[in-house]
């Protein structure tokens, strides 16, 4: 059954503390509760609903006494108490629990020999009968026992107050929380771990004790993680003021976890492909993955944890947030106009094309979007205003993300109009910008227009809040300063916030408004929408010449880059139908002098020219196609690569010449930035398929001494199909098979390609030893870059599609949420032509009526055929 956000309800009863305890075992586990109930509104006695799934009840009491057949009904989800005495009392239950075979991943669960838990969402109700909502806070004991050979550490949130040996070779530990949190904060783990330690001086003097728990094997590369951490608790010092709150702050990294990480109240639980980096075994994304996401789960302690979500409709409520201070940790620490280009592409990719969901692009990097947009709209001392109300306002509570948009207005006095459409309104506006110079009356205006298309159930939707930054140019490609602007006729002075000079930001609210700018000597170019300020597809009157130029000289990094997306966006889209008409492809000339400049311009930034220079992905250009057409699209995008590579190959092997470096390996921006910027020139020379190139792919894959250059050798040498390719290949796989995150880059390195036919080959990975339909990463590496290939996905005789649908429904009986993230790549079948309509309908369909369907699965797939 569905569940709205209208029918939101305030529970009947409040759990002030919980007492749990765990006897761990090699069957099964016995999980004994202890809840301290007490009645929300005085006198009511109204039944008590506790969620459980899968659990076996041994012992339900009430104030000491077993409750008797008639007082209480249980079904395969519920436990009802359906005559709860009035007033507080105590609820005692005792569950049976089989960890061993949870190979859902969600609930408690035992990984390489390790117990650990996952309870966000509704994971704890997989332990215990519990009131599984986030509003339900409540103060935890945790004791647990266990094997002591087996489970030499025995971890879960907050404080240790005792520990000892027991009989039997048993021990246990005893761990109190006195912050109050929602049961999906709860955690738990057990196993043989061994812990880096270090410690974190607060900036009131507190002394926290950091430990990072994995396989005393992997110890040694946890470093990174360790920097990460310490990091970003000094970051959230220095900008929000945030502080850690207790004495022990716990990391675990597990190989088997279905999402990234997890931020449980001091005791986070990562995925070991986001903790675990070695330069011989990561790359540079790698070990920017770790910072970011180190960073996102420490920030949960304070946006999350002490101020969390009322209902998981206000997902966003944290997530957005947590988002956007991750976005903002790494801008600060490394580029901030590269890592905005980042994540702008990351929202282009995958959240334009996405139905809204649970743990998705659109609650998370488009969440964070609307986050930043406050920021914008009230610069950084505006926003930290705010945000120092939210959590005076709401520290210890559950909230909405309403609650947020009030403290933020409420700080600063201000007027958001209709803002809070953002979270309501799904889609993404259309933006149309229409410029007019008149050289008579020196005047420069701007008209906007926008538009929010329909989506399922919102067939009318209201004009939205969209904060445009602009700059306007001279013909000296110089800023031009700006103070007042005619809005509708009135005029406003100019707000400039903490924004760059001579950047200003104008608040568009209406269906259509004209913003007109005196004194205009010559007619500027405009640079709007600087810094990507609101999550809308634009469209303008601008030239290319107008492009060229903002490519040229934009002092907004962003835009200079974007300027170079809308035109090989134009340009992709142009061949894209000349190819479509049979037409000869041929590459305009000003196109390859604009990438030549930039890629030979020694002022730029190296990681920013990597940018610059990297086509906009195939995606977005189906996204922008009435059908979408995949052989097309990757027919149109490989030509350019190649073109480009062979008319700037001298360019490109300079820059490789240039960008080798023999020293040891440091992830910092100039080293970064170098590597990022050697590598996509490799990445394009490989496209010529050549033997010089295979010659020198070759060259720096045996002297690599990195990973991120190592693999990138290996993807040019994947383009060029023959022998070389296959030893090259088959000589990785034995160097790093012991490596299981490394082979994951193997299996996703090959189930990508767009060699035709490919999926012959990922058929037969599914059966190679090192992989393993239970471990979620390989999933992700092996089919979900299967379904990133244009050509083989989406092949014309459904080949592609028929591998999934079958892939689907043996993962589910597994692991149902790794195979709902697997089936949203069917999800936008209908963008394509009737052919691929039908192929990918009909594995829809197959799956939807396969035996014991879980219900992740289902509603996505239910979901997908419905759109
Ligand atoms: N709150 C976690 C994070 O953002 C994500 C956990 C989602 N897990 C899940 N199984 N739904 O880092
Ligand atoms: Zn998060």
């Amino acid at each position: 059954k569905e569940i709205f956000l209208k029918d939101y309800k305030e529970p009947d009863y409040f759990f002030e503390k919980v007492d749990l305890n765990f006897q761990l075992g090699e069957e099964t586990t016995l999980v004994f509760s202890k809840i301290f109930v007490s009645p929300r509104v005085e006198g009511c006695s109204a039944p008590l609903v506790l969620d459980g799934a899968d659990l076996k009840l041994i012992v339900l009491k009430v104030n000491g006494e077993d409750v008797k057949g008639d007082d209480f009904h249980v079904d395969s989800r519920h436990l009802t108490l359906t005559s709860p005495p009035s007033g507080k009392f105590t609820l005692e239950i005792v569950t049976e629990i089989c960890p061993q075979k949870n190979t859902s991943l969600e609930g408690l669960y035992k990984s390489s020999g390790n117990f650990c838990t996952q309870c966000e969402a509704e994971g704890f109700r997989k332990i215990t009968f519990y009131q599984d909502r986030p509003d339900i806070m409540a103060k935890y004991t945790c004791r647990i026992e266990g094997d002591k050979s087996l489970y030499p550490v025995l971890l879960s949130n907050g404080n240790l107050i005792e520990q000892g040996d027991l009989e039997g070779g048993r021990h246990f530990a005893l761990w109190e929380d006195p912050f109050v949190k929602p049961c999906y904060l709860f955690a738990l783990v057990a196993g043989q771990l061994e812990s880096r330690d270090d410690t974190f001086i607060t900036r009131s003097g507190r002394k926290v004790s950091l430990r990072i728990w994995t396989p005393a094997q992997d110890l040694p590369k946890t470093a990174h993680a360790m920097y990460s951490l310490k990091a970003a608790m000094k970051w959230d010092e220095d900008v929000f003021g945030l502080e850690y709150d207790l004495d022990l702050f716990n990391v675990v990294a597990v190989p088997d976890f279905n999402m990234g990480a997890m931020e449980n109240k001091s005791l986070n639980i990562f995925n070991s492909k986001l903790v675990l980096a070695s330069p011989e075994t990561a790359t540079d994304a790698d070990y920017a993955a770790i910072l970011g996401v180190i960073g996102h789960e420490y920030f949960h302690n304070w946006t999350g944890n002490r101020v969390t979500c009322r209902d998981w409709f206000q997902l966003s409520l944290k997530e957005g947030l947590t988002v956007f201070r991750d976005q903002e940790f790494s801008s600060d620490m490394g580029s901030r106009p590269v890592k905005r280009i980042a994540d702008v592409s990351k929202l282009r990719s995958y959240q334009f094309p996405q139905m809204d969901n649970f743990y998705t692009v659109t609650v998370y990097e488009k969440g964070a979007e609307v986050v930043r947009m406050y920021k914008t709209l009230l610069g950084a001392p505006g926003f930290r205003k705010g945000m120092d109300l939210y959590f005076k306002r709401h520290d210890g509570q559950a909230v909405t993300c309403e609650d947020f948009f009030a403290a933020m207005r409420d700080a600063n006095g201000a007027d958001f109009s209709n803002f809070l459409l953002w979270y309501s309104q799904a889609g993404t506006p259309r933006l149309n910008v229409v410029s007019n110079y008149n050289a008579e009356a020196k005047t420069y205006s701007l008209k906007f227009s926008q538009e929010v298309p329909p989506t399922p159930g919102q067939p009318v939707k209201e004009p939205m809040f969209i904060p445009v930054a602009l700059g306007l140019l001279g013909s000296d490609g110089k800023d031009m300063p700006l103070s007042s602007v005619y809005h509708d006729g009135i005029l406003e002075s100019i707000s400039n916030n903490d924004q760059p000079t001579h950047t200003t930001v104008l608040r568009v609210t209406k269906k259509e408004e004209v913003f007109v700018f005196n004194d205009m000597l010559e007619r500027p170019v405009p640079s709007i929408l600087r810094g990507y300020s609101a999550p809308v597809r634009m469209d303008s009157d601008l030239t290319d010449a107008d492009l060229y130029f903002l490519l040229a000289n934009d002092s907004d990094e962003f835009n200079r880059w974007e300027a170079g997306q809308v035109l090989a966006r134009k340009l992709m889209l142009t061949l894209v139908s000349d190819y479509q008409q049979n037409k000869p492809l041929v590459l305009n000339q000003q196109f390859v002098n604009g990438i030549k400049s930039v890629l030979c311009d020694s002022s730029l930034d190296k990681e920013f020219i990597a940018k610059a220079i990297t086509l906009p992905g195939e995606g977005e250009i189906m996204d922008m196609m009435e059908v979408a057409d995949p052989d097309t699209v990757h027919a149109v995008r490989s030509f350019i690569r190649k073109q480009l590579a062979s008319e700037l190959k001298n360019e490109l092997l300079i820059t490789v010449g240039n960008n080798r470096s023999s020293e040891k390996y440091e992830f910092d921006h100039q080293n970064l930035s170098r590597r990022a910027l050697k590598n996509i020139a490799l990445a394009y020379l490989g496209s010529l398929e050549d033997a010089e190139i295979t010659e020198l792919a070759l060259h720096e894959y045996r002297t690599a001494t990195n990973l991120t250059e190592q693999f990138a050798a290996l993807v040019a040498l994947d383009q060029i199909p023959g022998k070389v390719r296959d030893e090259v290949l088959a000589d990785f796989y034995d160097k790093w098979q012991h490596e299981y995150l490394v082979i994951n880059k193997w299996f996703a390195l090959q189930a990508m390609s767009n060699v035709p036919r490919n999926v012959e080959n990922v058929r037969k990975l599914l059966n190679h030893p090192a992989f393993d339909l239970r471990n979620p990463n390989k999933v992700y590496s092996l089919i979900g870059g299967f379904c990133g290939s244009l050509v083989n996905f989406h092949a014309k005789d459904g080949s592609g599609y028929k591998f999934l649908g079958e892939l689907v429904v043996q993962l589910d009986k597994i692991n149902p949420q790794v195979a709902s993230r697997m089936v949203s790549a069917f999800s936008r079948w209908k963008r394509y032509d009737e052919t691929r309509q039908n192929l990918a309908k009909a594995q829809l369909e197959m799956i939807l009526s396969a035996n014991g369907l879980s219900e992740n699965v289902f509603e996505i797939a239910s979901k997908s055929l419905a759109a």
